[in-house]
């Protein structure tokens, strides 16, 4: 007999919560139930599957007759706990098509704004001390100011394909090595520490990887494509899923025929190597961040529209990319092409316009 490995406890007098946080489940246990579960843990060879507490704990799935696989993780229990306490959450139905996504989020907004919207932060609610500032004239001329301010997030997309040269470009300068800055690295730099991205990285450990979705890039096969940024190519992985891709997105099917997109995933065993304290796991998403803003601004510079999400069906991701039960995990998606612009599908449109009807 086994614990469960993904458990924790939690007091709550009169009770102890029983945390099964890698299958989102919880259980309440009085004082007969924990002193059970204490002396199994203590030793699990004392299960009695006559004792109908230690059969209940079997049937919840807080003792297994087999040993559980566990990840290897190399921060403390607290991150671990986090990360795959949030993977896979549970949804009780992932929308089929953008027809069943767009009713299920306007279903959500709706109730979401029957309560009421967090206060104003505490410094805004204060008129004192107001410094105004003038107006923000003195913008940047060139592309990026340019970039900054047509970046939006689009819901809509022609399908209409991306040029190989566009793709490259995205690459390159959201997460390529920069050959432009080989010869400006400082003599202090660690060796096999000197690659340099567009974006700031933490501890210069260049974390984060890419996985490019190609579903229409003029070119290349349909599929999935590990992107190798010290020599800028790409390594074929496998052909497109059969799901389509607002499957792996939680449902967002409005996106499905996204040309190209990004998996943004994060190397923790590099993170954890050099950073022992779980705080930095926090960084993964915070550089990850910046890469997908990086994305964006040059998708957008080269006149293209641009989705975003961290909703990710984890397991099926991590499977269409080969990092299941890996120490590079998938953490965000970032994808781009032709779109008239529009923020939000038809679909939902069309039913917000039905709703304004019947008002
Ligand atoms: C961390 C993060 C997660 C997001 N996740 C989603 C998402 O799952 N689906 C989506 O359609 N938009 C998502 N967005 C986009 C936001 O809805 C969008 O940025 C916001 O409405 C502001 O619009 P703008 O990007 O056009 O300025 C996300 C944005 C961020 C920064």
């Amino acid at each position: 007999m086994h614990i469960n490995p993904h458990l924790f406890i939690l007091p709550r007098t009169p009770g102890q919560i029983v945390w099964d946080y890698k299958n989102h489940k919880q259980f309440e246990l009085n004082l007969k139930y924990s002193t059970r579960l204490a002396e199994l843990i203590d030793d699990p060879n004392n299960f009695n599957g006559q004792h109908t507490i230690d059969a209940q704990l079997l049937s919840a799935g807080i003792i297994s007759t087999t040993t559980l696989v566990t990840v290897e993780w190399g921060w403390d229990e607290l991150s671990k706990i986090f990360h795959i306490g949030t993977k896979n959450i549970p949804c009780n139905h992932v929308p089929h098509d953008i027809h069943e996504w767009s009713k299920q989020y306007l279903d959500h907004c709706t109730e979401v704004l029957t309560t009421p919207a967090p206060q104003a932060r505490a410094c805004e609610r204060s008129a004192d001390a107001l410094t105004v500032l003038p107006k923000p004239c003195r913008l940047p001329q060139g592309s990026l100011a340019e970039a900054l301010i047509k970046r939006k997030t689009c819901r809509a997309f022609t399908g209409e394909a991306v040029s190989l040269e566009s793709v490259s470009t995205l690459l390159y300068l959201s997460l390529g090595y920069l050959h432009e800055r080989e010869n400006d690295i400082d003599d202090g730099v660690v060796e096999g520490l000197g690659a340099r991205r567009s974006s700031p990285s933490g501890g210069g450990l260049n974390a984060c990887e890419g996985f490019l979705l190609v579903q229409n890039v003029i070119g290349l096969e349909p599929g999935l494509y590990a992107y190798r940024p010290a020599e800028h190519t790409l390594s074929f992985i496998r052909p497109l899923p059969v799901q389509p891709l607002g499957q792996l997105l939680c449902g967002q099917h409005f996106i499905n025929n996204l040309p190209v997109g990004l998996f943004i995933t994060s190397r923790f065993d590099k993170l954890w190597w050099k950073y022992e304290h779980s705080r930095a796991y926090r960084m993964a998403y915070v550089e990850a961040g910046h890469i997908s803003q990086t994305f964006q601004l040059v998708a957008t510079a080269q006149g293209l529209h641009t989705w975003l999400t961290g909703a990710l069906t984890d397991n099926q991701v991590e499977a269409l990319l080969g990092l299941e039960d890996s120490a590079e995990q998938p953490l965000f998606f970032v994808g781009c092409g032709q779109s008239d612009g529009q923020v939000m599908c038809m679909e939902l449109k069309a039913l917000l316009n039905a709703q304004g009807q019947e008002q």
